[in-house]
């Protein structure tokens, strides 16, 4: 029988290329989608239409246990957050409660649901866990590259919720035998990212000013360093992380760091255009504390999971510019909700 995932997060950029990857590999995949009429879900379905839904919300604790009963998932992805860092100084405490606490309550829907009453009492056919944790929990970071060792210094409270969750899905791992792992992925983009990031803002940015819709893009912190890579790359180390003999927890990244500026020029380069007489700094883009550096060392992930990135920094550069061309050059989309509610 094939196996089932159920994941949360299916609207986001990273739950429609996770689907994507299951159902090729023979899953029977089914999504987590909160609210009512959730515009997002259409967006899915358009894409996806093997995937099958249930309701819930990581606010809701009876919620998650009555999706996990119904599903009876082999697997569970726990994509869904609030993921916008600057997001997280605005909601702080919504945050905390969707990205940390919703942790907590799928994992408590999976002890509930597979009848893990005391300690350590993992059964055979349990079901597995995956946690999407972030190299901003890395966040001032006390070494470079980044590696499984490296202590956590958040800073954000996005960066905090994560890092509980982190915290809370080693302890399940450890206190009831849960085979319940993390991956700590590094900055992962595609035509699918949200606009509200600096990548597709920007991939966005060109693509109007090339076609004469605007003429200048306005970006806060140029500095920060990333170490950017591919979603579609990533999707495949949460599915290895799952499937491995033994649960562990990854970092996930390129290995190679890039500044915003050098992001900005690669992207106006890719169109022929100079970005210096484009782009406006906006003091107000600025983050009350950053993150300036993040640079992953993916040995362990390459050496235990044998993964590798596929996709390099230029190509996926080139690959989101080239897709906003031709998605705004189609439907001449003016602004960042309606690039939003489109994937190629
Ligand atoms: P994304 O595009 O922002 O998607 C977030 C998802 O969370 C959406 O599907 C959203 O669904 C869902 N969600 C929000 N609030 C929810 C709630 N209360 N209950 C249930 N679902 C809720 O994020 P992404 O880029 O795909 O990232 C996926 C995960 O990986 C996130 O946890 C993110 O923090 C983490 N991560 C991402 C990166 C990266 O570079 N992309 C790196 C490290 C870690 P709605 O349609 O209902 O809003
Ligand atoms: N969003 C945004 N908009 N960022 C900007 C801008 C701007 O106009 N100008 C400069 N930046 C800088 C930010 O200050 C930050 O240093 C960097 O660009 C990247 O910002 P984002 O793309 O918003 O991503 P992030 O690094 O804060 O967070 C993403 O990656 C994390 C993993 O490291 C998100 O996907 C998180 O959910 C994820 O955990």
């Amino acid at each position: 029988m094939a196996r089932r995932a159920l994941i949360t997060g299916i609207t986001g950029q990273d739950g429609s290329y996770l689907a994507e990857h299951l159902l090729r590999e023979g899953y029977d995949v089914w999504g987590l989608v909160r609210g009512q009429a959730n515009p997002r879900v259409t967006r899915v379905r358009r894409l996806l239409e093997d995937i099958r839904f249930v309701g819930g919300d990581l606010l809701d604790q009876g919620s998650l246990i009555s999706a996990v009963e119904k599903v009876q998932p082999d697997e569970v992805y726990n994509l869904g957050a609030i993921s916008f860092v600057p997001l997280s100084w605005e909601q702080a405490e919504l945050t905390a409660e969707v990205t940390g606490m919703g942790v907590l309550r799928v994992l408590e829907a999976i002890r509930v649901c597979s009848g893990i009453s005391s300690s350590r009492s993992p059964k055979s056919g349990q079901i597995r866990f995956y946690q999407a944790s972030s190299s901003e929990m890395f966040g001032q970071v006390r070494e470079s590259p980044q590696t499984e060792r490296t202590p956590f210094h958040p800073r954000s409270p996005y960066g905090v919720a994560k890092t509980y969750g982190h915290f809370l899905t080693q302890n399940y791992r450890e206190s009831y035998g849960m085979f319940a792992v993390s991956g700590i992925l590094f900055n992962h983009e595609s035509p699918r990212r949200g606009a509200e990031f600096v990548t597709r803002k920007v991939s966005l940015g060109v693509a109007r000013i090339k076609l004469g819709l605007a003429s200048e893009l306005r970006l806060g912190n140029l500095d920060a360093r990333r170490d950017w890579g591919y979603a579609g790359d990533y999707v495949r180390a949460m599915h290895l992380m799952v499937a491995a003999d033994r649960p562990d927890d990854y970092v996930i990244g390129t290995g190679r760091t890039h500044s915003v500026r050098e992001l900005v020029a690669a992207a106006f380069e890719a169109v022929g255009l100079d970005w210096e007489r484009y782009v406006v700094f906006d003091q107000s883009l600025r983050r009350p504390a950053e993150v300036d550096l993040l640079c992953a060392d993916p040995k362990e992930a390459k050496a235990r999971l044998g993964w590798e990135p596929s996709v390099s920094f230029e190509d996926l550069v080139a690959m989101m510019v080239e897709s906003d061309i031709a998605l705004l050059s189609g439907k001449t989309l003016r602004s960042e909700s309606d690039a939003e509610a489109v994937w190629p």
